[in-house]
């Protein structure tokens, strides 16, 4: 258990990910910042920042997928002025030599801590909350019996803020920006036009500076040896143009044994006259740590909303930090801007975001309200909506549907219901269906109810031959491009999707007493389910799709690819369109042909060769992403398929075999960080089985979380009360849960298995043995609950 692995090991008690050795097989990063300023940080300094918005607002530079691999930095140099020799306190970019490395990334935060030349050096970087800025912490410490002297030098490269345009017009973007020094503040902004000024400033008086790459690294010189720091001395080089760098060189003298702090700030602002009057208090005495202390606070209160103590130390670390702190990272940027995704051109996707919020949700229900306000914005008045937006600016795309024949998606739209009712469920704020919100590219107004019934009607509206949904451009599977414009394509996957937010607004309608719409949805519900149980049924699990000549997609008729896909086995159960014995049967045959000692790959056999009536999803190798990779997104929902049969035992190993912190023990296999959820990973028929891509930014972090807390553990918020139905395997004992809801504090202590389950409170067994309701969680100090499962 928790063993540590070749490049680094767990620290449950600090909340860490300690990495052991700088050179791990990709960058294993960290995110800083709370979704407006911020950025990534990789264990080795690598990485960039950004102020809301990656693509329109970037601040540091990156070079994407280059060699030398993850350059630049927030990068901090030390030398040792005697000698003239140098490193730097990340390892990269100089990789010299140590005799200590380390980085422990934490929530929110990041120290890497090294000792070369017996100069200790701990770098910790953070964003403190609210603010359009990070602080770069260093602290040194001579290990030595003698009088050192030292200097530093920072090296922030800056970008030009629109990222696109500093890829693609570098005359443009280096004639109209310049360097300033003044009053120890480094400012990069533009001549001519009033943009928020980059700035890079330090606690001490700087001895020398530059702001011109150019003068800083020198010619025909990289970042291994930039002229300045050879020299021991920055040029004050003031650019008229080119590109900007933040390097602050400080001469230091540190007696035997002593330490020394040096804090440097680098963020954006509108307003620098402000910002000099902020500055004291920010550099004053004790001020970082006040704010290092606030943010670690504010992480522990997020989690709090949600503990548990299982007999698993690898699910407790994994549903106690990583999960929560990775859903509330795609929370924040969706697929927007991770290692793989570049945040230039994607934004923000819609359906996406949708899911993200059902991770977050319990514990941060108002910034969930905020995003399904902006999510509404986002549907035009049919129902549809689009696939992409931009955080800054709200502007949407149809991302690569955009200008199609189908320019939409067939599950786009449906997510807004699953989103919304666990909103609802979560707090209890049924006003919020009356509040009208703006349709996109519409001048009227629909409140949030009428909003949701359009989106069933877009669907409604949009079915094909065997009364199915139209395909569009894809559904949740974007890769699946089935039309090619006959404009016959099916999916019965977004059937199942469409089945189970029906059921999901029937239920509310009942809850609202709304009794004719309740019946009008049940009947559509009733069509629907018919139609998938005719023709999306294959004789022993259920088809994918349609394509655009009529014939099947995921049938045993398919010849040698493509038989069978995992979507539509779990939404088979998650929807409630199977009967037990189909149901039963779609999932066996679908982990036989599916399952691997990593998950369940997304289809079998694979693609052999392009196909165009299938498009994305055959460009593909066979194994890869979509076309029978482990899309690990999807494993949650066979997971939670399997629990709501009741197939405990399974279902609990097919969580294992998901959970990253497993990974530990086969990085070299795995690349990718083993403390959070990567997108995929290569499936059985791919020579590199094993391997994972696309680590942090994926629906995975959402939905394990949600199959963990809330399927396996069983805590489910409703409209008036809290569902208790643990389904977890069969040699646990007991559990405990903390958990929130609608503010108020529960300590539940779970024992099992016994004969006859029930919920108890004060001593008192309630009536329903899997439902507390809400007069019982009334508003009051934290309540004991006891559960015999
Ligand atoms: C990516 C997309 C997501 C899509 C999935 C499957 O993760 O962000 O929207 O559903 O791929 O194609």
């Amino acid at each position: 258990m928790l063993e540590e692995g070749k490049y680094g090991y767990f620290d449950p008690e600090e909340r860490e990910y300690v990495i052991t050795r700088p050179q791990t097989p990709t960058p294993w990063i960290n995110y800083l910042g709370g979704g407006e300023y911020g950025g990534i940080v990789s264990n080795n300094g690598g990485g960039y920042s950004f102020d809301r918005d990656p693509r329109y607002k970037r601040v540091l530079r990156y070079r994407y997928n280059a060699i030398p691999e993850d350059q630049p930095g927030r990068y901090i140099y030390l030398r040792d002025d005697e000698s003239g020799a140098f490193w730097s306190a990340t390892w990269q970019p100089v990789k010299a030599g140590f005799d200590h490395y380390q980085c422990r990334h934490g929530l929110g935060y990041t120290v890497i801590s090294q000792r070369h030349a017996e100069i200790g050096s701990e770098l910790t970087y953070f964003v403190p909350l609210g603010k359009k800025l990070e602080f770069w912490w260093l602290k040194l410490r001579n290990h030595s019996q003698r009088t050192r002297r030292i200097s530093s030098f920072s090296y922030a490269e800056f970008c030009f803020f629109d990222a696109a345009k500093d890829q693609q017009n570098v005359d443009w973007v280096q004639q109209i920006q310049r360097g300033v020094f003044e009053d120890n503040i480094i400012f990069w902004n533009a001549f001519m036009r009033k943009w928020d000024d980059v700035f890079m400033t330090a606690s001490l008086p700087a001895s020398s500076f530059d702001t011109s790459r150019e003068s800083f690294v020198g010619r025909y010189r990289d970042l291994t040896n930039p002229a300045a720091v050879e020299a021991g001395r920055c040029s004050g080089s003031v650019a008229q143009r080119g590109n900007g760098v933040g390097a602050l060189h400080h001469q230091l003298e540190l007696a035997p044994g002593a330490t020394l702090e040096l804090v440097y700030v680098l963020g954006v602002t509108s307003d620098p006259a402000a910002l000099r009057k902020e500055l004291p208090e920010l550099l004053g005495p004790g001020a970082v740590d006040r704010h290092f202390a606030a943010l670690r606070e504010s992480w522990r209160d997020y989690l709090a909303t949600f503990q548990a103590v299982t007999p698993v130390p690898e699910l407790n670390l994994m549903l106690n930090t990583w999960n929560p702190y990775q859903c509330k990272t795609t929370f924040d940027w969706s697929r927007f801007v991770s290692l793989y995704q570049l945040g230039i051109d994607r934004g923000m996707g819609f359906r996406d975001c949708a899911q993200d919020l059902l991770g977050v949700v319990h514990a941060l229900p108002d910034q969930a309200k905020k995003l399904l306000r902006r999510l509404f914005q986002c549907q035009f008045a049919d129902g549809h909506a689009y696939h992409l937006f931009y955080p800054l600016t709200g502007e949407g795309t149809m991302g690569e549907a955009e200008g199609g024949k189908y320019n939409w998606y067939s599950d786009d739209h449906l997510w807004l219901i699953e989103a919304t009712v666990a909103y609802l469920k979560e707090t209890g704020d049924l006003d919020f269906l009356a509040e009208p919100i703006g349709y996109a590219g519409a001048e009227r107004a629909g409140t949030v109810w009428e909003h949701l019934l359009r989106a069933l009607e877009f669907t409604a509206g949009h079915r094909g031959e065997h009364g199915l949904p139209l395909n569009g451009f894809a559904d949740w599977n974007d890769a699946l491009n089935l039309d090619r414009g006959d404009g016959r394509a099916e999916s019965v996957w977004t059937g199942m999707l469409y089945h189970r937010e029906l059921n999901l607004l029937i239920e509310l309608a009942e809850h609202l007493g709304k009794s004719a719409e309740a019946a009008r949805l049940r009947e559509a519900a009733a069509q629907m389910k018919a139609a998938i149980n005719d023709a999306g049924w294959d004789g022993e699990w259920y088809r994918q799709a349609f394509d655009d000549q009529g014939g099947p997609v995921g049938s045993q008729s398919c010849g040698a690819e493509e038989q069978i896909y995992l979507n539509p086995q779990a939404w088979a159960v998650l929807s409630g369109v199977a009967d037990a014995a189909r149901a039963g049967m779609a999932l066996s045959r679908a982990k036989e042909l599916l399952g691997t000692e990593f998950g369940l790959v997304l289809l079998y056999p694979a693609y052999r060769k392009f196909r165009d009536d299938r498009g994305g999803v055959s460009t593909y190798p066979p194994g890869a992403k979509e076309n029978g990779g482990i899309f690990v997104h999807t494993n949650p929902w066979f997971i939670i398929a399997e629990l709501m049969l009741g197939l405990k035992n399974e279902a609990f190993r097919d969580y294992q075999r998901i959970l990253p912190v497993y990974k530990n023990a086969i990085p070299d296999r795995h690349e990718v960080e083993p403390y959070v959820y990567c997108q995929n990973i290569l499936g059985k028929e791919h020579p590199q089985f094993g391997l994972g891509r696309n680590s942090w930014l994926t629906g995975t972090a959402t939905w394990a979380y949600v199959a963990g807390t809330q399927y396996l553990l069983g805590i489910r918020p409703h409209y008036d009360g809290l569902i208790i139905d643990p389904q977890v395997p069969d040699d646990w004992p007991e559990f405990t849960v903390r958990r929130r809801f609608r503010g108020r504090d529960l300590e539940i202590g779970f024992r099992g298995p016994v004969a006859e389950r029930g919920i108890f409170i004060a001593g008192e067994r309630l009536t329903d043995p899997r439902f507390i309701p809400l007069d019982r969680l009334q508003p009051g100090p934290s309540l004991k609950i006891r559960v015999h499962y």
